[in-house]
């Protein structure tokens, strides 16, 4: 759980295993359990047998979800879901241009490494249609913290590089490999205001803020008060187990309808086991209020 040993045998507490969301991290034994059960049971693609481990996990994730954000799709890792949720906005409104932050990241394939800004992490690929807006850094940024500032220059991408409709926005609401930046307070719910003008839909990046991490939300976007279009997920959400999804609404998933959409491994019943198991730990260990309490210390440790 949490110890870790090296080959001499030597144990380490581990304070680094970030993606090991649930209680102490390694091998709990109720994940441990749901997977072995699982693989007694059937573990194959996701698509040719149906079983309930996938519908289970979706009705429970779903549940977490506020508004009507009640249509899940399984991806293998966070790239895919933000590959597909890229593709969903683009679809659903016909439009090409995508907005992100400059110092996200986002994933490795085209369209997700086109969104991806981080410097550190930034490969040169064909992005078309894709722009960087101003970095609503409360502590390095122009405007301090000053969120509605920041956000205007969402507006004026609007406005000076696109036709003045896109198809989306894609944010984290804490940047993980920027440098766990928040957003200034106030930024989301303007730039949203703007993206939603322009026909946009808004895509909330959970990959690393969200399942309860930020203590006083289960999702980073809460803390901001805006409501997604389109929430993507990975890492902790299988607590070190191959998995990410994409929550949007049944108006939004219907673009998916019109052709076959599949994903051969994306929650597979073993994984979408284990996801279950992981949310329910979650939830019995009460991990986010615990979330709470670190982030309280941290920030008496900070003043
Ligand atoms: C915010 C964010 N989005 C997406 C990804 C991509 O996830 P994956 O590495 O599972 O493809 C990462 C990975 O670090 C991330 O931090």
């Amino acid at each position: 759980m949490q110890y870790l040993f090296d080959e001499n045998g030597r144990r380490y507490l581990d304070g680094f295993g970030g993606i090991a969301t649930v209680c102490c991290g390694h091998c709990h034994p109720d994940v441990v359990d749901a997977i072995v059960k699982q693989s007694n049971r059937i573990q194959h693609s996701t698509v040719l047998y149906l079983n309930h481990a996938i519908a289970d996990f979706a009705e429970a994730l779903a549940s977490k979800m506020p508004g009507n954000l009640k249509v899940v799709f399984f991806t293998n890792s966070g790239t895919e879901a933000n590959e597909l949720a890229l593709m969903i906005a683009r679809l659903y409104t016909g439009c090409h241009d995508i907005i992100s932050l400059r110092n996200g990241y986002h994933g490795n394939a085209g369209a997700t490494m086109g969104a991806t800004a981080q410097s550190s992490w930034k490969f040169n690929v064909i992005q078309s249609g894709v722009h960087h807006a101003l970095n609503p850094d409360p502590y390095r940024g122009v405007f301090g913290s000053d969120g509605e500032k920041y956000a205007k220059d969402v507006q004026d991408v609007i406005d000076f590089g696109t036709t003045g409709h896109v198809a989306g926005f894609i944010s984290e609401s804490i940047q993980g490999v920027g440098g766990i930046i928040e957003l200034a307070p106030g930024y989301l719910p303007a730039a949203y205001g703007s993206v939603k003008k322009a026909g946009g839909l808004c895509i909330a990046d959970e990959v690393q803020a969200g399942f309860g991490r930020m203590g006083s939300h289960f999702w980073g976007f809460e803390t901001q008060g805006v409501v997604p279009d389109i929430v993507t997920m990975a890492k902790g959400i299988g607590n070190g187990i191959p998995l990410g999804a994409v929550v949007t609404t049944p108006e939004i998933a219907e673009v998916l309808t019109h052709r076959s959409y599949f994903n051969t491994f994306g929650g597979n019943p073993l994984c979408t086991a284990a996801g279950l198991a992981v949310l329910k730990v979650m939830e019995k260990e009460n991990l986010q209020e615990k979330c709470t309490s670190c982030r309280v210390l941290s920030q008496k440790e900070t003043n």
